[in-house]
């Protein structure tokens, strides 16, 4: 059984509840963290401590192999992954509302630990053509559109704080993959690929025609996470959820499975791995 990450947006007491859930499953759990896992709910933000102490901890307590500490082989099938990170690489380049006018805002804290949200400056109430990949490190945005002023905020720029920049971790996540693939070579037949954040471009949905959507394709993965897994020459399936929208597809002879279960009517998936 892989869970492939968000399971609460709460503290580590909830997530060895949630995983308590599956206490009487008797083949292996395995799973990766999630970025809303990490969330905590203001400064000081301890995610490296959370995301390599905290969740590690609660995992091992429960039964489960944490991937983002490394892999795993059973039988001859290798999982390898970790949760990953965004690089905005599947932003939505076209305009989402005619005429909307946007302004990234960052993100900071007061004394009193209260978020507040600036504008960036130089980068006011431009088109939507004229947004760069960096003004999506920001996490906020507001947009005039016909009339009206809207805001939103990706909630990771709130409550996840790793000291590094979103490329940096994507390079630490892609890392991650590679050295977990040279260590499991040639010790299995098979590789299954276990990520939180979504390592290939054609799970990106269609452009949008609102705002708050647009903005939040930026935060999908990184297709740099699905090159990476390839490097393991047996891959066979690619596991990851974060999308809320369960969704399984062939790409280039590889099972790629967007495992959420964000609906009622969604339900685990069964997957069988190819030989
Ligand atoms: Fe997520």
């Amino acid at each position: 059984m892989v869970l492939a990450g968000d399971f609460v947006a709460g503290g580590v007491g909830e997530l060895a509840e949630v995983l308590g859930l599956f206490a009487e499953f008797t083949g292996p759990k395995i799973m990766v963290a999630g970025n809303h896992d990490l969330w905590i709910g203001g400064p000081p933000f301890e995610t490296w401590t959370r995301y390599e102490g905290a969740i590690a901890d609660a995992a091992a307590e429960q039964g489960f192999h944490y991937v983002d500490g490394g892999p795993l082989i059973v039988d001859d099938v290798a999982f390898v992954g970790g949760m990953g990170w965004y690089d905005y690489s599947s932003r939505q380049s076209a305009e989402p509302v005619a005429d909307v006018r946007v302004t990234p805002v960052g993100v900071s804290y007061k004394a009193d630990a209260v978020a507040s949200f600036r504008a960036v400056p130089d980068r006011g109430e431009m088109s939507w053509d004229q947004l760069q990949a960096s003004d999506y490190a920001h996490k906020g945005m507001v947009w005039q559109v016909a009339g009206g002023t809207h805001a939103a905020v990706w909630n990771d720029g709130i409550y996840i704080d790793w000291g590094r920049s979103d490329e940096e971790m994507t390079e630490y996540f892609v890392e991650k993959i590679r050295s977990q693939i040279a260590e499991v070579a040639g010790k299995a037949n098979r590789v299954v690929g276990v990520t939180h954040f979504v390592p290939f471009a054609e799970f990106a949905e269609d452009d949008s025609h609102e705002v708050k959507r647009a903005m939040a394709r930026a935060y999908l993965g990184s297709a740099r996470m699905g090159e990476a897994l390839r490097e393991a020459e047996n891959l066979r399936v690619a596991i990851f959820g974060h999308r809320h929208r369960q969704e399984v597809r062939e790409v280039d002879g590889i099972v790629a499975a967007d495992a959420s279960i964000a609906r009622d009517e969604e339900r685990p998936l069964l997957l069988t791995l190819p030989d």
